[in-house]
């Protein structure tokens, strides 16, 4: 088998889907076309994981009973993480969008199996946490999929990961690693939404090396 040569025009490609990739909080109602999440989830199982482990548990939340138990958990956690702000800070804290809980049609949480059996261990004896690393690899390769497809993901960390656990029925024992928003963005950008709305901006030392 050959290994495919990437062109130069495949190589832009790549580079305007990692600057178009968004963390998207508004998005439209409508859902994605029947089978494009399977398309999606196929994809993201070709992430790298430990020891071949694929930890990573990708959960389709369905009932409005749970997505409204959800809901009010991100509610509350930002309510608190708004109550620990004061002044100007506070103030634009106050005014952020930070989920799309409301709108998107998808709603996925991923958990990651902190003792999978599959690959038998190998690679997590010095360093445990490899597992909930491949984990978040396939949610950054879902991500970039999804990116691909003209889909929008938005990652919702503002929970209680317990009571997430918990609402979502799920092995106490895996860890709640993320709760992501999926559909059509409502207006796509190529920058990211802290950045246009001046709470943070990207830094340019971050694109310099570090020697030694
Ligand atoms: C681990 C992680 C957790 C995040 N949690 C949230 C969140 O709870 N709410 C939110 O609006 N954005 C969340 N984000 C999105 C970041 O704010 C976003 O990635 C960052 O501002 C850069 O924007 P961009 O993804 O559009 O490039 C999270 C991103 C990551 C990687």
């Amino acid at each position: 088998m050959t290994a495919p040569v990437f062109s130069a025009s495949a190589q832009r490609d790549w580079e305007t889907l990692l600057t178009w990739r968004r963390d998207v909080r508004h998005f439209l109602t409508q859902p994605l076309p029947e089978g494009l999440l399977e398309t999606l989830l196929h994809a993201t199982c070709l992430a790298p994981s430990v020891g071949l482990s694929e930890p990573w548990r990708f959960v389709r939340v369905n009932t409005p009973e749970r997505r409204a138990a959800i809901r009010q958990n991100f509610i509350r956690c930002n309510s608190h993480d708004l109550e620990g702000r004061s002044g100007e800070e506070a103030h634009r804290y106050a005014t952020l969008k930070l989920s799309g809980l409301d709108e998107a049609p998808h709603h996925i949480a991923v958990f990651c199996d902190t003792a999978p059996l599959q690959g038998r261990g190998l690679g997590r004896a010095t360093m445990p946490e490899t597992t909930t690393w491949s984990a978040v690899m396939a949610i950054h390769t879902f991500w970039l999929t999804a990116t691909a497809h003209g889909v929008g993901v938005g990652w919702v960390s503002i929970l209680n990961p317990a009571e997430a656990t918990t609402t979502l029925s799920i092995n106490p024992n895996w860890q709640f690693l993320a709760y992501l928003c999926v559909g059509y963005a409502r207006e796509p950008a190529s920058t990211p939404e802290l950045e246009r709305r001046g709470w943070e901006r990207r830094n340019a030392a971050r694109r310099r090396w570090i020697d030694r």
